[in-house]
């Protein structure tokens, strides 16, 4: 008896301390339901689709994803043609040539996005000092992962609360780690006209390019959780296979 209270108590601390680290960091990232989660989701390819419309139109500008061959959007539906016709559209460096010099031509599907600034210096130095990260496993490398992102591209703040100053260039935004952040308020309402005709609240976009962004950073998540569901298949299959082939071998020996 004396145990079991103890084990209560005990994990009642841990609550209620879990409860107070959260409460310190103040920030609270809501959970979103997304087509991918859990075991047997998978990515939602229109969404993926309209999130790499609003990287390529809104947030490239500043963004690299240089992790990402091109060709990878072939696992959200773009078609062979597709990537070709869309690699093309860029200009990537290459070289060097016969006369040691590099030169650009257009890309093609097997290069990486191109960044849009030569070195971070350069990014640094258009951002008023802040660095864009790289976008390719962004989804991975913030606590919260598209969760966090879809909170982080809709928690800007035109004015921020009372007693909150900024400094100078910086933007409020409700989760991001201190609040201030050199990012802008980018997502407007029918910033990007989808070509699916899906309407573009900033909601609605928040939403398609942390898809996107999930996608990209792990281009084979739905292959291996189909195969993870396949192996567990094949093992109670096995499992009830070996059960029966016990009961035959051990029924002579009585
Ligand atoms: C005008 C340039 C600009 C554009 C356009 C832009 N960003 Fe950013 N972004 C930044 C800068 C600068 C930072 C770094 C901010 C800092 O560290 O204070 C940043 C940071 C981020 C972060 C990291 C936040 C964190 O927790 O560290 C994410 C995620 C992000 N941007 C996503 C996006 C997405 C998605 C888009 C397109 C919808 C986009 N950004 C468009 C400039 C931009």
């Amino acid at each position: 008896m004396r145990a079991l209270k103890s084990a209560i108590l005990s994990a009642a601390l841990a609550l209620g301390l879990a409860g107070t680290a959260q409460a310190s960091e103040g920030v609270h990232i809501p959970e979103q339901s997304w087509p991918h989660s859990g075991v047997f989701g998978t990515i939602d390819k229109a969404s993926a689709q309209r999130g790499f419309q609003v990287y390529k139109e809104v947030c490239s500008a500043c963004h690299s994803m240089r992790l990402v061959p091109i060709r990878t959007l072939g696992g959200i539906g773009f078609k062979d043609d597709e990537l070709k016709a869309l690699a093309a559209g860029y200009e990537v460096q290459a070289g060097p040539n016969d006369a040691g010099e590099m030169f650009m031509r257009p890309g093609t599907p097997a290069d990486r996005f191109p960044s849009p600034f030569p070195n971070d210096n350069a990014a640094r130095a258009a951002n008023n000092g802040a660095l864009p990260p790289d976008l390719s496993l962004i989804a991975k490398a913030r606590k919260g992962g598209e969760d966090y992102l879809y909170a982080f591209l809709t928690g800007f703040e035109d004015t921020p609360p009372e007693g909150v100053t900024l400094m100078p260039g910086m933007n409020y935004n409700k989760v991001f780690p201190g609040h201030q952040v050199g990012m802008p308020n980018i997502l407007q309402p029918d910033g990007v006209s989808y070509a699916d005709g899906t309407k573009a609240t900033v909601d609605q976009q928040a939403r398609d390019v942390s898809t996107f962004l999930t996608f990209a950073a792990e281009p084979h998540l739905d292959a291996r959780k189909q195969m993870g569901v396949k192996v567990i298949l094949f093992l109670i299959v096995l499992a009830g296979l070996m059960y029966a082939t016990k009961r035959k071998l051990w029924s002579t020996v009585h």
